[in-house]
Parts: structure tokens; C-alpha cells; sequence
């Protein structure tokens, strides 16, 4: 296991066939179908409005492009939180139809007979605490959690739940790095880490921010790796203008045709 042998996990989002290709063949160790996909798909201000379906389309393509790099698909809102039933049945059904190989639900104590209903099916379960951004009206907000000795300690108290309840790892997202890093050290699982410092033993970030995709608010917590939204934007004016002044398409990517065989044409 990475955690036994010091080995740091690398994660990043996917939502598509090619991008989940590019990582698979990156060597990334895990990609997560994240309900992000709100947000960075489909334009979403939140991640609240994402549908079973919307996860199980994109679960799907992600899982073809993945050959060997394993899947974690989100459950989205309200498919978990209502009872250890639903929460069964909608794994099963990311697993079924979406093709993932484990599946991710937010939250801690409240959502342990969840965890462990949809562990005991054999469907492998990831937690994820501290900001979680299904509940954000809930949290007031995108901040930091765990600032405060009871907060802290309730995320402490929730890692040690959903590992108790099953979970094979837990998302810690946006905490103090320092309590991360005590979390990490508690917990037998891996904890993969996103704006949690780097004492967890694995990170995870949302790919459009990591490759510059997006012009809007970047959180603290994202180092931008390429600026790939520069590149596209400057390769989709340059095809604009190719395609203006007609340079594109040239020779080179056009087909022929026998001048004999135009002639018999007119
Ligand atoms: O949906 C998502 O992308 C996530 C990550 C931010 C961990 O849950």
C-alpha cells in the first residue's frame, strides 16, 4: 500500500474520455469523476444541481480512457444523504453504469451508516471532510475549516468515523496544513489532500484549475502546472483568423481527386 511505503498518491479530476487518456498515460495513480463537473462542465455555480445521470455519463467516458489508472466517481447531493438505501443503490448504479471502480460521499458521523452499508455491498468507499462543497451554504461558504479547537476536533472525530465505517481513503479539502498532517498521522487510510498542505499522503487538484483553464477566482491552494487556457485561447484566434484570410485549410490538409475524373464531372 502507497501509505505503508511512503509513497505519495497523485489524483486529479477528469470528466471526459481524452483528458482521463492523457492522465492514464501520465502515470496519474487515481482520477475522480468529481461533481465539480458542476462547476467546470456544465457552468453550474455550485455543485448542488448535478444529477446521477450527469455522473453516470461522464463516469463512463472517464472509465474508457482509463485503462489502468483507477476511477472514483462522485456521489452527487441528496443521492447519499438520505438514507443507507439510496446510498446503496446509487453506488450501485455508479458502479454499474458509470464504471467506477470505488465511489466518493461527503461528510463525516452522519454519513457512517452510508459508508458502511455501500462498503459491505463490495463497493469501495472514499470520504471526504473539512470543506465539502455540497453543504457550503450549510458552511458558510468556501473557507478554510477546522480553524477552531471544535471544529478541528469534529473533523478529527470524522476521520476516524468514516474510517471505522469502511472508507478506503478520505478527501481532506481546504484545512490548516498542520491539522492535515495530525489527521494523516492518526488515520491507518490514506488521506489525499487538496488546500491541506503536504502532510497528507496524497494530493488531489481539479484539473482546469491546475492547467490555467480558468480566468475567473483560483483558489489559494492551486498551483497552476501549464497555462493551457492561454494556448487554447491563442490557438482558437489564430484558427479564426486562418480560417478568415483562408490560409486554412492548405494543401496539406485537403484531399485530391483525379483531374480525369473531375473532367467525366461536368
Ligand atoms: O468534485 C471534486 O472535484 C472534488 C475534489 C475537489 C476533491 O470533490
Amino acid at each position: 500500500m502507497a501509505k505503508e511505503e511512503g509513497r505519495k498518491i497523485s489524483m486529479l479530476t477528469a470528466y471526459d474520455y481524452s483528458t482521463a487518456k492523457l492522465m492514464d498515460e501520465a502515470g496519474i495513480d487515481a482520477i475522480l469523476v468529481g461533481d465539480s463537473l458542476g462547476n467546470t462542465i456544465l457552468g453550474y455555480e455550485d455543485t448542488v444541481s448535478v444529477t446521477m445521470e450527469d455522473m453516470i455519463h461522464h463516469g463512463v467516458a472517464v472509465a474508457r480512457g482509463a485503462k489502468t489508472t483507477m476511477v472514483v466517481v462522485d456521489m452527487p447531493f441528496m443521492s447519499y444523504q438520505t438514507n443507507e438505501y439510496d446510498a446503496l443503490v446509487n453506488a450501485g448504479r455508479l458502479m454499474k453504469e458509470g464504471r467506477a471502480g470505488a465511489v466518493k460521499l461527503e461528510g463525516g458521523r452522519s454519513v457512517c451508516p452510508q459508508i458502511k452499508a455501500v462498503t459491505d455491498a463490495g463497493i469501495p468507499v472514499m470520504a471526504h471532510l473539512g470543506l465539502t462543497p455540497q453543504s457550503v451554504n450549510a458552511l458558510g461558504g468556501n473557507r478554510v475549516q477546522g480553524k477552531s479547537v471544535e471544529d478541528a476536533r469534529n473533523i478529527i472525530e470524522d476521520a476516524l468515523a468514516v474510517q471505522e465505517a469502511g472508507a478506503f481513503a478520505v478527501v481532506l479539502e481546504c484545512i490548516p496544513a498542520k491539522l492535515a498532517t495530525l489527521i494523516t498521522k492518526k488515520l491507518a487510510i490514506p488521506t489525499i489532500g487538496i488546500g491541506a498542505g503536504n502532510g497528507c499522503d496524497g494530493q488531489i487538484l481539479v484539473y482546469q484549475d491546475m492547467l490555467g483553464m480558468f480566468s475567473g477566482y483560483v483558489p489559494k491552494f492551486v498551483k497552476k502546472f501549464a497555462d493551457a487556457g492561454a494556448i487554447m485561447k491563442e490557438a482558437f484566434a489564430d484558427y479564426k483568423k486562418e480560417v478568415a484570410d483562408g490560409t486554412f485549410p492548405s494543401e496539406e490538409h485537403t484531399f485530391k481527386i483525379d483531374d480525369e475524373v473531375l473532367g467525366k464531372l461536368y
